[in-house]
Order: structure tokens, then sequence, then C-alpha cells
């Protein structure tokens, strides 16, 4: 889910609230867009006014323009991907208190929310919608009576940590009150939230995107914690009310422009577009003058580095197939093993650590509460963890031992593909590193690796500037397929799984990758008459006998009747006796090729996806940052 939250001048009620809470809304639709709502207040009120729509944002824009809302001074927003309770006006956000002068929005699952409504039932309230939050607005609406009977006034902040200290499993929530028109009230807990830092204004965003448009200078707000926000204040304390003194402040490197679509038809265009300059910007000021790789502001000692005997990757989706190539290169150039374990899976086997095992966490969003809580769990086995990931600031990087940023710039469609190859580049770096600090690899190696790598960005722009008309005709070729097989070997395998889950989450067609020696062990039984079938075909240079052995692959099934879709090398001969159709890669290194290869399969998913008529920024039923187990 996505949330914002605005504090304004008290004197003058307008339309600035309301205005910051849609522009961020839309820019965190990103998030979930099951449905959306906010809540205003301003002075004079006797209660909360709230507006909340099932289905996209447009839809609650809609309704406002056609019944606007009053002026106000401070403003709550939500964006929901549906967790608990359907997509529904009644169970989109907010949700205010019994007597409506408290409203409440929340990202997370409220653990114990069943037991809590029990015990309000008992004591007469009643729901409306099947969520957790709405248990949690009735409560605080409950807590903020006690605490006015026994202060003699209304204080929300006070109400605020009282709930959260009840409350169990993760939680960001924003709460305000309309006898307190003058203040937005948030609390987190396992669940991330951020403060934008105005001139008589501030903000509160899940993540900065939420007001990049009006401020860049941003307060991190810490685990456990609450924060209280006017138009000139912001109080951090922790769940008892300990007050934080100097919270710590940054400035985000990108600005509001970034985050819009600037021509493209979709945010997805845009950013596989983006595919070289993100490699380029990952690379940038991490060699020193003698062409070294440094990697300094990862702050782990070179000694710690030295010791680390093997390397575990933790992600989900298409940052753990990242981490797959990866680990054909680091284990190539390190010498030392790499697992790579999707996050939800890693914590639940007890997986042996030890404090020699670095854990390297992947993630695009840096919130991904999956890959959050398998960090949390190597840290407390004694490991060092190390994160690549794409948002300053976010809870991973802030949780992590050490991080190395990838410079992809913020990506908004919900499939991923710029952080992809982003997310290799940094990985290779990392490995190259530790190649470095390890003596693993002569320096003229490494400086050959390197050379290679600084020349992907050129390569890829290849590919962006020659395939485009052979992706877009293949895809028209292929639109009413059912099903497609994507097989690949080596680093080939992981692009393979990319391929295949990117045309899953866009195009929502059945697709399976697989490795292509599995083919005769399985596979092989799908391939009818036509069945698409993607090779990602290894580079033939040296007789490298990998190649050999896919372009047999592909006459297996070629015999079988498949239509193949090959992406391979443009020197390669042998593929074009077979395939159907060929997308181009120029020539490179095996270990370098997945990160053109994977360019020509997201333009494909995405040639799909439009073809079909589907919004490729936000395919159904996903969120691009899964902040809930
Ligand atoms: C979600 C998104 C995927 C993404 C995955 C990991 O499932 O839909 O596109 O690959 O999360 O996200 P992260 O932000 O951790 O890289």
């Amino acid at each position: 889910c996505g949330i914002v939250g605005y504090a304004g001048n008290v004197t003058t009620a307008c339309g600035k609230p309301l205005e910051v809470c849609m522009q961020g809304l839309k820019r965190l639709e990103y998030r979930g867009y099951d449905s959306a709502g906010v809540a205003l207040t301003a002075p004079g009120m006797d209660h909360v006014e709230v507006r909340k729509k099932a289905g996209r944002l447009s839809n609650l824009a809609d309704d406002i323009k056609r019944h606007p809302m009053p002026d106000a001074t401070v403003a709550i927003g939500h964006t929901r991907w549906a967790t608990n309770g359907v997509p529904s006006d009644v169970n989109a956000h907010p949700h205010v208190s019994r007597d409506g002068k408290v409203a409440i929005i929340h990202n997370g699952i409220i653990e114990n929310a069943s037991r809590l409504r029990l015990d309000l039932q008992a004591e007469g309230y009643s729901f409306v919608s099947a969520t957790d939050t709405e248990v949690a607005a009735k409560l605080l609406g409950k807590i903020v009576d006690t605490v006015i009977a026994e202060k003699g006034h209304p204080d929300l902040f006070e109400a605020v940590r009282r709930l959260a200290r009840m409350l169990e499993g993760a939680f960001t929530i924003l709460a305000t009150d309309c006898r307190q028109p003058d203040i937005v009230v948030g609390a987190r807990h396992d669940s991330p939230l951020v403060v934008g830092l105005g001139d008589g204004e501030n903000f509160l965003g899940s993540d900065v995107a939420a007001f990049v448009a009006y401020t860049r200078h941003a307060m991190e707000i810490d685990q456990d914690r609450c924060v209280c926000v006017s138009a000139t204040k912001v109080t951090v304390t922790d769940f008892e009310g300990n007050v934080v003194e100097n919270p710590a402040t940054y400035d985000v490197d990108w600005d509001a422009s970034a985050a819009e679509k600037g021509g493209w038809d979709s945010f997805m265009d845009k950013e596989i577009h983006e595919d070289p300059a993100a490699v380029q910007r990952t690379l940038l000021g991490r060699f020193d003058e003698h062409g070294d790789v440094t990697l300094d502001e990862v702050h782990i000692d070179e000694h710690d580095f030295k010791a680390i005997d093997k390397i575990i990757v933790i992600a989900c989706g298409t940052a753990s197939y990242a981490g797959q190539v990866a680990k054909y290169a680091i284990e190539h150039w390190v010498r030392i093993p790499v697992e790579v374990e999707l996050a939800h899976e890693f914590r639940y086997r007890d997986p042996i650590l030890t404090p020699r095992t670095l854990v390297v966490a992947i993630s695009q969003s840096g919130e991904t509460m999956d890959t959050l809580m398998a960090l949390r769990h190597a840290r407390e086995q004694g490991s060092k963890v190390l994160a690549i990931c794409n948002t300053q600031g976010a809870s991973i990087p802030r949780e992590s031992d050490a991080v190395l940023y990838t410079h992809a710039g913020p990506e908004v469609a919900v499939a991923s593909t710029k952080a992809f190859v982003a997310q290799i580049t940094a990985a290779y770096l990392l490995g190259l590193y530790l190649a470095q600090v390890k003596g693993a690899m002569f320096r003229d190696e490494i400086q050959q690796v390197l050379a290679s790598l600084k020349d992907m960005p050129a390569k890829i722009q290849w590919v962006l500037d020659t395939q485009p008309e052979a992706i877009e005709k293949a895809a028209e070729q292929m639109v009413d397929a059912k099903s497609f097989l994507f097989l690949g070997r080596h680093v080939g395998y992981p692009v393979a799984l990319e391929g295949a889950l990117k045309l899953k989450e866009i195009a929502y067609t059945f697709t399976e990758g697989f490795a292509a020696g599995e083919l005769k062990h399985g596979p092989i039984a799908l391939v009818d008459e036509g069945e698409p079938v993607v090779f990602i075909v290894p580079p033939e240079r040296g007789r490298n006998v990998l190649h050999a052995k896919v372009i047999s692959g592909i006459e297996e099934v070629k015999a079988r009747g498949a239509f193949i879709i090959a992406v391979a090398e443009r020197s390669d001969k042998d593929v074009q006796q077979y395939a159907d159709v060929v997308f181009w890669r120029p020539e490179c290194p095996t270990l370098m090729s997945p990160l053109v290869d994977v360019v020509p399969l997201q333009l494909f998913a995405m040639d799909m996806a439009k073809l079909k008529g589907y919004d490729v920024d936000k395919p159904r039923n996903l969120a691009k940052s899964v902040t809930v187990e």
C-alpha cells in the first residue's frame, strides 16, 4: 500500500492538503491500486471528511471532481493493495472511529486484529468492513476518548503511541483527529515511513516518491517510532514517548521529473530504455584512478571481506534472478560458494550461517518484507548483510551492515526492468571487489572484466536501437499463444526465468522457464505443434560447448513442431537455420550476456501486454513493493 500525509498552515484552510495527497497517491499507485481514499480536516470541523473508492485512483479523483471536498489544513491519503478484505469502497482506507472524529490509514497486517475486534464487539462496537484497519480505527477512537478523559484535552500523539503498543504484526499508520486539525501522527513497525521536510509545511510518505514534487529533503523514521508532524514542527518518539533527538535527514538524489513518463507511452517503456543508463550509473564512481574497484562506501572492513568464505543471496522475484546470474560470475571469479535463496524460504529452513558468511539482500524497493525478515534472521545468526538496493534510505539498506546502491533511478512500472540490469552490475562489482581483496584474480583479469562491463551500456543500446521492430512483429505473431516455454543454460537460465516472469506478470500468459538441459527430463512433453519456445543461446566463440548443446535443444523441439524464438549473437549462423524468429545481440563475453539478453525479453513482454490491451505499468493483482510477508 502507499501512504501520504500533509500538514500545512493551520490558519488558512485551502485545497493544498488534498492536492498533495492526490499527487502523492498518483506517484505511489505502483504500491497498490485496488482502492484509494483520503481524509481531510480543518479547524471548525466536527468530523474528519473522508472519501474513498474501489479501483484505480482515477475513480476517486472523478468522484471528488463531481462532489468537491472542503478546504483543509491537514490530510492523509492511501492507495491500497488488498491483503485483508476484498477491494471495495467500504474496505478502502481511511477508516474512522465510531464518532467519525478520528481517521486512520494503514499499511501492513495487524495480526491480532480478530482478537481486538472481538474485544471491541463485546463492548458494543460494530464494524462495517472486513479490514484489520477498521479495528485499529475504532480502537484508536476509544483510546483518544480515554486520553481526553485523563488529560482534559485531546492528544492524538499519545493515543497513537498507546495504539502502537497494542498492535501486533506489521504496520505503518497515519492518523488525524478533527479536534487537532494542525497535526498528522504516524507510527511504524516493520513497515516503511519517511517524513518530507518543507518550508511551513511537512509531509509523510511510504517513500519519498510521495512528496518529492514538493521537497527533496527527507527525515528517516526508524523502526518502532511515532512521529507528530505539524506545518512547522516534526517530533519523533519511541512507542513509550521518549523523544528521539536529531533524527537523521538526507536529500533525495533525484527529482520529480525522474519519476514521470517524460513523453513515453508507459513507465515500462521508459524504464526499459533506461537499461543502458542504469548499468552506466551503477558503475559510475566505483573505480579509482588505477582502475581498481573501490567500494569504500560499503563500509565493511577489508579484513572482514577477506574472511568471507560463503555468500548467500536472498531476494524475491526479479531480484532473485539477478542473484542467480551473479552466482555464476562470483563463483567463477572468487572461488567461494554462492547460494541464492528466495527470501521467504530462507528464514524457515534453518540456514547454515556463520560470521564468515556474507548475506547479500537484493531489492529494488528496499521494502520487500520477505527480504527484510530474512536479513534480520541472518544478522541474528551473526552474519554480515550487504544490501544491493535501488532506494535510498529504505528499510533493507538501513537494517543491513552495508549497502551498495544501484543507481537505476526510480522504477515505477510494477514489472522490474532497469533495476534487474543494475542489480547484476552491482553484484558483479561486489564479486570483482571480493576477487581483488582476496587475490582470487590477477589485476589484469579484473581490469579486463571491468572493461567488458563498461562496454555493456553501448551494447544494450544497440539492442534498443535495432531490435524493436522484430520484437514487435514476433509479439503480433504470438499474441494469441496460450503458453510459452523459456529455456537457457548457465547464465542464460536465470535470464529465461526472468523472461518468463515478465510475460506472466504483464501479459498474463502462462509461462515456464527451465534450464535447457532439463528439457529432455520432462518439459519436452509440453511441446506440441506451434508451441512457442524461447531459447537464450550462449555465445559461440571458441566453440562454446554449451552453444552446441543449446542448438541441439532447439533442434529437438523444432522436430516436434515448436515455434522457436531465439536470443542469439548476431554472428550466430546455426541459430538462423532453426529459429523462426531471432532477437539479435552484439558479441559479448558469456558472463556479460544477461545484461543484453534480458532486454528483448522485456520488450517482448511489454509488446504482448500492449497488444492485449493491458495496462503494462499496473498489472492486475500485483504490487511493486510487497510490504507484507
Ligand atoms: C514484487 C514485484 C516484483 C519484484 C519483487 C521484489 O513481487 O512485483 O517485480 O521483483 O517484488 O521486489 P524488490 O523491491 O525487493 O526488488
